[in-house]
């Protein structure tokens, strides 16, 4: 089980698994769930290793730069990441 701590409140997924569900919980807002409107934006503040690689999606949308990512974008690997909205 990775843990994703969103705005300091812990959430248990599993390894591997897509974080939009979780975010979605914790309320993070989503629309297009394609990588392309950039409403799921969020801060990784901790553990940009433990998500998996940048999708197309978000280097066209976030260019060059290590500390956003796309929510409906990202697998959590395993670990631990935390975010922030
Ligand atoms: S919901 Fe549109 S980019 Fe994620």
């Amino acid at each position: 089980m990775a843990k994703l701590v969103i705005n300091e409140e812990a959430y248990e997924v599993e390894d591997g698994r897509p974080i939009k569900e979780t975010c979605e919980e914790a309320g993070i807002p989503f629309a297009c769930e394609e990588g392309i409107c950039g409403t799921c934006v969020v801060e990784v503040e901790e553990g940009m290793d433990n998500l998996s690689a940048f999708t197309e999606e978000e280097e066209d949308f976030l260019g060059e730069q290590e500390s956003e990512r796309l929510a409906c974008q990202c697998t959590i690997k395993g670990g631990n990441v935390k975010l922030n909205f």
